[in-house]
């Protein structure tokens, strides 16, 4: 080899390292990834490759065996997620990550090597998901929960204990006369897809970026510097190692250390097979990747571990990972198509969000034509064009992304893609808050931001106006019938005649629906403006301590910073708005076309459950739990999601289970379904009496 080559591969390799902790640092301490885990492990691959090639015998890189803790090389292995505002703690045992393929034989080589070190055949091996989220290791002392620590840089991590206490399906304390004195369980923090959509779709209404997948949403809530805020998202455990044991004489295999996690009631991992050899292993491998897609989480490959714990200390680590394990990455499913165009979506905020329209493509069970594009930055980044064939993928298995394009095929003649200056619906010029990824239309009068405006007010979580949805916004704005929020008060039913789809009845009972929501409840009306920022809790926050809009009006940044629940970035938002004369026109004449924007007597009176605090649990089945805490909230009563000395009610639906145990012990009285309806019923008929 020349020193020329060479030197040209090291400048390769001093680029991809510097990519590669660039990438880092998006992925594990600010949970937004540019890139997705493919794409990142390729990176990876090809810098270890350079690497090997330039220092084949590893005298500079070191596999360091045992002492992976005194190796500084070991942070960059393993990336570091720790941050400065949380306190770090030092894991008793390194907690390292794991060697990943995508190849079958590269599985196969794993289990020579490992027969070749403990000189043994047929090595028994455990076959588990790898669930995608963030890894935790939770110390107990005598049984007992000490605290949750992030990975960190593998040899130290961040306390997050505060942020997953809530988390009721983890014990604090192992109900068990036979528990190691000191114990590390290992596992992973994850959020379902269900909760992964309803904060994004939370963060689309309030007009605020949105997470790419469940990993990163799940990642940024275990860092949330605010407990409380993180209690309101719902993640979720599971636990599949051991970190260190005193004494040592506890687990022989891996297959007990399931078995006594499952009997101390921990939640575990669905599939866990135990085999003996690896080609028995292969076979788990393939059954897993069919099963995975009806687990709670997020998986993207199986773990094959050693089952002997003896075998496991004998093969030891290198500075990333054991030996004695691997990771057997599936790939997620990704296509090529033709980028056919790209759209602009203008959102309510005045948020630009560009589309990419595909050539109809077959991607995980459903046809993809349209996927996400991001921002124009990431545009310019990938250097996308209209006419390239483009992989797709879906992130998380939920969302279609654009995640590279195939420059080898981009035929000749194409233009760069330049994002426009003005807004594709009203043609004002586009601005961008330093800092922000985000374009924005900063016009009052861009009728997409205003269909958007009034959809969201009109929706279930706020007025909640039957038969106004998307189609007929559109043609109200359309129309012109509709330019302001206050002009659906001024609507009357022959002007609705001439629209598509209207006839004198549903013209009707769209007027009619428009006027029930004149008397909803002051924290409805609040919400539906859509202040940026102001979300459902919020706005009942703010309905709690002011008693009509003109209040809110005169309120001072001191006063909205007093309330409990408002921050300073909302309290900002609010003067904002409420400086805006157009807002304050639009207000006043809602108000004279009979809207009450104010709290009414009634709300006050209603407030006959105030004070009582349920929980409810398993699956209810004449509501949704959003309806349910709906009603118990219209009613002042409060929903919390654990069970302690402070709960009034548990209700319990089929498939209770340890918080229906915990209230019981606690003494705490509980009712099913049909015993809460009528309590709900009665306690509406007395205040209607009232
Ligand atoms: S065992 C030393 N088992 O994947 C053994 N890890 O890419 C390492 N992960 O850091 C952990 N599911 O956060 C193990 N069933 C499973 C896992 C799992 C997910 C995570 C873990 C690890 C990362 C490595």
């Amino acid at each position: 080899m020349s020193n020329h080559s060479n030197s040209a591969k090291e400048k390769k390799l001093a680029e991809l390292r510097s990519s590669l902790q660039r990438h880092d640092e998006l992925y594990y301490r600010q949970a937004q990834p540019e890139i997705s885990d493919q794409e990142y492990d390729r990176l990876k691959s090809e810098y270890e490759q350079l690497q090997s090639d330039l220092d084949p015998l590893g005298l500079f890189t070191g596999e360091t065996g045992q002492d992976a803790v005194s190796n500084p090389q070991v942070s960059f292995e393993v990336g570091d997620d720790r941050l400065d505002s949380f306190k770090s703690h030092n894991h008793a045992e390194v907690m390292l990550s794991l060697d990943n393929t995508y190849d079958q034989s590269e599985f196969f080589e794993f289990d020579k090597r490992l027969q070749k070190i403990l000189g043994q055949e047929n090595l028994s091996y455990v076959v588990e998901p790898k669930i995608d989220g963030v890894a935790v290791s939770l110390s107990y002392h005598k049984g007992r929960l000490q605290q949750a620590v992030t990975r960190g840089n593998g040899i130290q991590g961040d306390i997050i204990t505060q942020n997953i206490l809530h988390l009721t399906e983890l014990p604090r304390e192992i109900c068990s006369a036979d528990v190691p004195d000191f114990m590390e369980i290992r596992g992973e923090i994850y959020m379902e897809h269900d909760e992964f959509l309803r904060i994004n779709q939370a963060r689309e209404d309030l007009g605020e970026p949105l997470y790419a997948n469940p990993r990163n949403l799940a990642a940024g809530t275990v860092k949330l510097l605010d407990p409380k805020e993180a209690r309101q998202r719902k993640l979720k455990i599971v636990l599949y190692g051991l970190g260190a044991c005193q004494p040592q004489k506890y687990f022989k295999t891996q297959t007990s250390f399931h078995e006594a996690l499952k009997d101390w009631c921990f939640p575990i991992v669905e599939f866990v097979k135990t085999v003996v050899s690896a080609e028995l292993a292969w076979r788990a491998i393939s059954i897993l990747d069919k099963l995975r897609h009806d687990y709670a989480y997020p998986t993207d490959g199986a773990v094959i571990k050693l089952d002997s714990r003896d075998g496991q200390r004998l093969a030891g680590h290198t500075a990333k990972a054991p030996r004695w394990a691997i990771a057997y990455k599936f790939e997620s499913e990704r296509e090529a198509t033709t980028l056919e165009d790209i759209i602009l979506q203008v959102g309510r905020t005045g948020a630009i969000t560009p589309v990419a329209c595909l050539k109809p493509v077959q991607l995980a069970g459903t046809l993809v034509a349209r996927a996400s594009l991001h921002n124009a930055d990431e545009i310019q980044r990938k250097d996308i064009r209209i006419g390239d064939q483009v992989v797709v993928e879906k992130a998380g298995e939920i969302i279609p992304q654009v995640v590279e394009v195939l420059i080898e095929k981009r035929p000749e003649g194409l233009a760069p893609y330049l994002f426009p200056r003005c807004c594709p619906t009203c043609q004002t010029s586009l601005s961008r808050i330093k800092g922000e990824a985000v374009w924005r239309c900063p016009s009052q009068n861009c009728p997409d931001q205003l269909k958007g405006r009034i959809e969201y007010f009109a929706s279930r979580g706020c007025l909640d106006i039957e038969n106004l949805g998307e189609a007929v916004v559109g043609q109200l704005v359309d129309s012109q019938l509709v330019t302001r929020l206050d002009d659906l008060y001024r609507l009357k039913t022959p002007q609705l005649l001439g629209l598509e789809g209207f006839a004198k009845k549903s013209a009707n009972n769209l007027i009619d629906s428009i006027t029930r929501s004149k008397t909803q409840d002051f924290w409805r009306m609040l919400c539906g403006l859509g202040i940026k920022h102001v979300g459902m809790s919020a706005s009942k926050d703010l309905a709690r301590n002011f008693v009509d809009w003109r209040e809110l009006a005169e309120a001072t940044w001191e006063d909205f910073t007093a309330i409990d629940g408002i921050g300073e970035i909302m309290a900002e938002s609010l003067i904002e708005y409420f400086k805006n004369p157009v807002n304050l026109s639009v207000l006043e004449s809602m108000e004279e076309l009979g809207v009450l924007l104010k709290k009414e007597h009634a709300d006050q009176l209603n407030q006959s459950w105030e004070g009582i605090v349920f929980v409810l649990t398993g699956s209810l089945e004449k509501f949704s739990r959003q309806d349910a805490t709906q009603e118990i909230e219209q009613l002042g009563g409060k929903v919390t999601s654990s069970v302690s000395k402070k709960t009034s009610y548990v209700v319990a639906g089929p498939g209770a289970g340890s918080k229906l145990n915990k209230a019981e012990s606690l003494e705490i009285p509980v009712m099913n379904e049909d015993q809460f309806l009528t309590f709900l019923e009665q306690t509406k008929k007395q205040n209607r009496e009232n």
